[in-house]
């Protein structure tokens, strides 16, 4: 289910025309989508109803506070990755309890907050880390929960910044390492072995990736179980999305039926997943990101020029790569629609933003129509890695979210004001 579609010919976000947006919030905002949200967790969490299991949202893939507060209120755990992280869950009205820790880099003042909040687990990437764990829950009293993050050498098929699992990344500790390490760290006291985790990468579109990897892990699970009585096995996140149409409908893809039937749903997921996992006894724990929040949200964007130079076709929008930085990182592709479909001709197009930098483009020699100066467009696709990857590069404010439930709507980020961008900053006294 998505919760973007054009009525006549006018984009709605749910029950709202976005071009209504766009006249109230200004260019450039992203939109999400509560009820695409709202059926992509429930859909995740239904697929998996067979075992006892926890979905922790990849809150890195969007933390905005309204989009933790939807899904924490479906009963949602939280993937973190820093004390920033949780500090939001907090402020969103999330459980801590519900949380996973995960991140090679885990400072000692991380750990301690973690601690004293008591999340649910902390998924520690190398003995070191074991290490110091202890020493910080020693020095609180504390027991700490832990699993280990096992790089189980199995290759993601994705793109090379977002596979993770394999010798050539820097994730998690070796297979073959990792009955050492339980057996080294059931001896540091002040350590709960809790259960033990994977994660191969991002944007995973077959079930065939992370077959592999629960089989391989397996004979290892049962064991840990068996020797250190562990509770739960995290098999991560990484199920991917449709960015791109499968027809050149005009369409945005998903929901393009001819394009779903690929699709990696949650019961394709389940189904090959569960009749190996359900034997281990073990709750099962799931990081999905994208999935959740990938699809639920768009960047809306203003033509501000068109010009045809060289050999070129060239878009000028108010949105730029430090708005949605996925194109210029990992070549990624969006759709990109206007709000107001008319028939219009096709001109092979790049479409760019206003920074300084050649690298700052949303798509090159893509057929699109004809858009022509003062059109919105948007940018489909967009609320995974969207905001959360945003940045101030060239002094340009981070920019509006809008959430909209059926017919209601709300400015759940304010644009940046612009002294802001420089608040922290200061003029060295002997320049003054
Ligand atoms: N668990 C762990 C340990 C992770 O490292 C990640 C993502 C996830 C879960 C969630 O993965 P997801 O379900 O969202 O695929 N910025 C990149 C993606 C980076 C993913 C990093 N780790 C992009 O825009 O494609």
């Amino acid at each position: 289910m998505h919760g973007f579609r054009y009525v006549r010919n006018k984009l709605y976000c749910e029950g709202v025309a976005i071009e209504s947006l766009a006249k109230k919030f200004g260019t450039p905002f992203y939109v999400y989508s509560q009820a695409t949200l709202t059926d992509h967790f429930q859909k995740l969490d239904q697929a998996m109803a067979r075992v006892d299991h926890l979905v922790c949202f990849a809150m890195k893939s969007n933390s905005n506070l309204s989009v933790l507060r939807t899904l924490a209120n479906l009963g949602a755990g939280f993937d973190i990755v820093s004390d920033g992280e949780l500090h939001r869950v907090i402020e969103a009205g999330g459980d801590p309890r519900r949380c996973v820790f995960a991140g090679a880099g885990k400072t000692a003042a991380e750990i301690e907050f973690a601690l004293k909040k008591n999340v649910y687990c902390f998924n520690a990437e190398s003995e070191p880390e074991l290490e110091r764990i202890n020493q910080v829950a020693a020095r609180l009293k504390k027991i700490a929960p832990v699993s280990v993050r096992v790089n189980p050498n199995v290759a993601a098929k994705t793109h090379s910044k977002i596979t993770t699992g394999t010798y050539e990344d820097k994730f998690g500790i070796a297979f073959e390492q990792i009955e050492g390490v339980y057996a080294r760290a059931s001896k540091l006291k002040n350590l709960r072995l809790r259960g033990v985790q994977m994660h191969i990468g991002s944007q995973i579109t077959e079930t065939t990736p992370f077959e592999t990897a629960v089989k391989k892990m397996l004979p290892l699970v049962t064991k840990l179980k068996a020797r250190h009585g562990l509770e739960f096995f995290s098999i991560g996140g990484g199920l991917g999305i449709v960015y791109k149409p499968a027809l050149a409908s005009g369409s945005p893809a998903w929901w393009n039926s001819a394009a779903a039937k690929d699709i990696l749903t949650p019961d394709k997921y389940a189904a090959r997943l569960l009749p190996l996992l359900q034997p281990l006894g073990l709750k099962i724990v799931m990081e999905p990101g994208r999935f959740i929040s990938g699809n639920a949200g768009i960047l809306v964007t203003h033509v501000e020029y068109v010009k045809r130079t060289g050999r070129k076709n060239f878009v000028i929008v108010d949105a730029a790569m430090n708005d949605l930085i996925r194109p210029a990182f990992y070549d990624a592709y969006h759709e990109i629609v206007p709000l107001v479909d008319k028939h219009r001709e096709v001109v092979t197009s790049d479409v760019v933003g206003g920074v300084c930098e050649s690298g700052d483009f949303f798509c090159k020699d893509r057929p699109l129509p004809k858009f022509i100066e003062g059109d919105h467009l948007a940018l489909m696709s967009a609320g995974a890695y969207g905001s959360v990857m945003a940045s101030n590069y060239n002094s340009r404010p981070l920019i509006t979210e809008v959430l909209v439930q059926g017919n209601k709507f709300a400015a759940v980020r304010e644009r940046q004001p612009m002294k802001e961008i420089w608040a922290g900053e200061k003029i060295a006294a002997w320049l003054k």
